[in-house]
């Protein structure tokens, strides 16, 4: 149909899209062969198709994927090709990357900062699209440990790292854990975010008020308090939705899937952004992710153009730089 066409030309703004989670099967190879490391299956069978047993399973995969993630070449590689193949080529102008230090065991800090900046400058010399990143802490350490991780961020402080996030399963890390390693952020400059998918509406409320997160990823619960989905909407808060890596309802908990939630989220007036997680392992990319829902709730290009202007809004740009952006 026309609008698949058009879903590709829509100039993007990206949100939430993971560096572990956006490299493709013929990279996972190479950099398994360039390491001596036996993956004793295929890439493309080591990604199930998108289709993983539960979120455990997923990340155990991603575990894997983040560990052949080794030197500065290989973020370098890594990033590069998320930021063109996966970026631009979809029309996205400008993305925000989680990064995970926890999931490249042994890997200093300022080694991944070295690789992901040149291969975000190649990438901006090559196409045009801009980047910058997230730290993001995993929810299924200590406190402490956070509280380490932000350290490091602003001891290495550079302009390109905005901020910091949260993610990993959320039944083994409430939100609560890290406001110490949130308040360190907070005074430190650092804007912040965290993901809440699978957990209950008093997460998205602990996000706001004890985390002092600017915006939410996924966020989907959200529509199940309808007082604080109504403070959501008068604030502006940003949901940074993924339709494809969460359309399977054992990921967000809400049984027929997400799309079915990110509608009433747009329909309640909540401020909603679209993206693709983790885009090859899930089968998707940032065009397939805006189609699949324009699909499924049977929108037209103008209402996918609010999506571009939300996640211009949600981004964490200056005033000078967003309005740079479109
Ligand atoms: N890290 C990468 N993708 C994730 C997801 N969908 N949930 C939690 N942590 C993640
Ligand atoms: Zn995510």
């Amino acid at each position: 149909p026309a609008i698949d066409a058009m879903v590709a030309a829509l100039p993007k703004v990206s949100l939430h899209c993971h560096l572990i989670g956006s490299v493709a099967p013929g990279t996972v190879l190479d950099l398994a062969r360039k390491h001596g490391v036996q993956l004793g299956r295929s890439a493309e069978e080591l990604y199930e198709h998108g289709s993983y047993e539960d979120l455990g399973e997923f990340l155990r995969v991603l575990d894997v994927v983040g560990s052949l993630i080794r030197d500065p070449d290989d973020f370098a590689r890594v990033t590069y090709e998320s930021l063109t193949a996966g970026g631009a080529a979809h029309g996205v102008l400008h993305r925000e990357v989680h990064l995970s230090p926890p999931g490249h065991p042994g890997v200093p800090y300022p080694t991944i900062l070295e690789g992901v900046l040149a291969g975000a400058r190649d990438a901006e010399a090559d196409t045009g699209i801009q980047a910058r990143f997230l730290v993001g802490i995993c929810r299924e350490r200590s406190g402490a440990a956070a509280v380490e991780l932000v350290e490091q961020v602003v001891a290495h402080r550079v302009d390109e790292v905005l901020g910091i996030g949260l993610d990993y399963a959320e039944v083994n890390g409430p939100p609560g854990r890290f406001v110490e390693a949130y308040r360190l952020a907070a005074r430190s400059g650092l804007r912040r975010t965290a993901h809440s998918e699978s957990g209950p509406p008093d997460h998205v409320r602990v996000l706001l008020d004890e985390l002092g997160c600017s915006r939410v990823d996924h966020g989907y619960h959200v529509v199940d308090d309808p007082e604080l989905t109504a403070r959501c909407v008068e604030e502006r808060v940003p949901f940074t939705c993924t339709p494809v890596s969460s359309d399977i309802g054992r990921y967000s908990g809400s049984g027929d899937g997400s799309h079915r939630r990110i509608a009433e989220m747009v329909d309640a007036g909540l401020l909603v952004t679209i993206d693709s997680d983790d885009p090859p392992m899930f089968g998707t990319d940032p065009t397939h992710d805006h189609r699949v829902l324009a699909h499924a709730l049977g929108w037209r290009r103008d209402r996918l153009a609010d999506l571009t202007r939300n996640a211009v809004e949600a981004c964490w740009l200056d005033d000078t730089d967003k309005a740079a952006l479109l």
